[in-house]
């Protein structure tokens, strides 16, 4: 998936993956991450998810990454927040909007998730994708899984992934299986899987899919690792 394809999508206005709703899935779980009120969430491939604006409003400060300005500028218009826009101090290409949601910051960055640093997003108290490593095709998954780790610093990690059989559906959104999910993670994290449900996926509705939420928290050794 090229730059292309996504501003492509999101100027036809072919973003089925956006949801009017908050996810299900990160209201049932997302307590399992025991965060205090006041850490700073990361969100990466963020769109103009709402879930951003829940997560603001439970006292989470956000911080989002989205490589099409158009989904960022959506984002804060439809929140009626008035950001304010700062320019990457030494890439001139990149830039960040930021507003105030239930008196939290939220800072969305313009830019490709491998174009930034753990020192450009800042501290990091979990992170949550949803739809982010699924939009992914496989061979740039392990690259994105590794960038995640190194701008979040071994934070932990909320993921929701879908898994159905590949051969009937050219993604995104991507089946990513349990054994992949060990892949990309199980050196430098304990994976619990917090829970498992069947859904459909709206362009192929015929298909068998499962939901699956991860739970990944540094392993004790991953320092060393590092
Ligand atoms: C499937 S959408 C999911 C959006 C959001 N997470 C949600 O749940 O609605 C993937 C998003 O990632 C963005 N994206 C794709 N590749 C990216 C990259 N390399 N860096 C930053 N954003 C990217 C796309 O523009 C798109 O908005």
């Amino acid at each position: 998936m090229n730059p292309e394809f996504w501003q492509s999508r999101w100027g036809e206005g072919r973003i089925g993956f956006h949801k009017s709703e908050v996810n299900p899935l990160l209201l049932k779980y997302f307590t399992a991450l025991q965060l205090k009120k006041g850490s700073r969430v990361l969100v990466p491939l963020s769109g103009k998810s709402i879930d951003m604006a829940w997560l603001a409003q439970q006292g989470y400060e956000v911080v989002g990454i989205e490589l099409v300005e158009s989904a960022v500028q959506a984002f804060f218009a439809e929140q009626n927040i008035s950001p304010t826009i700062h320019q990457h101090a030494d890439n001139p290409a990149v830039k960040y909007y930021q507003g105030q949601l239930a008196k939290q910051t939220i800072t969305l960055w313009v830019a490709d998730i491998f174009a930034l640093t753990a020192e450009d997003v800042g501290n990091v108290d979990a992170v949550y994708d949803r739809a982010a490593l699924i939009a992914l095709p496989t061979d740039m998954r392990l690259r994105y899984s590794e960038q995640m780790r190194q701008l979040s610093n071994n934070a932990p990690q909320y993921i929701i992934t879908l898994n159905y059989d590949q051969s009937k559906k050219d993604g995104p959104p991507f089946s990513v299986n349990s054994d992949q999910i060990q892949q990309y993670y199980c050196n430098y994290y304990q994976i619990t899987e917090l829970a498992n449900e069947h859904t459909t996926i709206r362009s192929a509705p015929e298909i068998t899919v499962t939901e699956h939420v991860w739970l990944l928290n540094a392993a004790n050794d991953s320092s060393e690792l590092s």
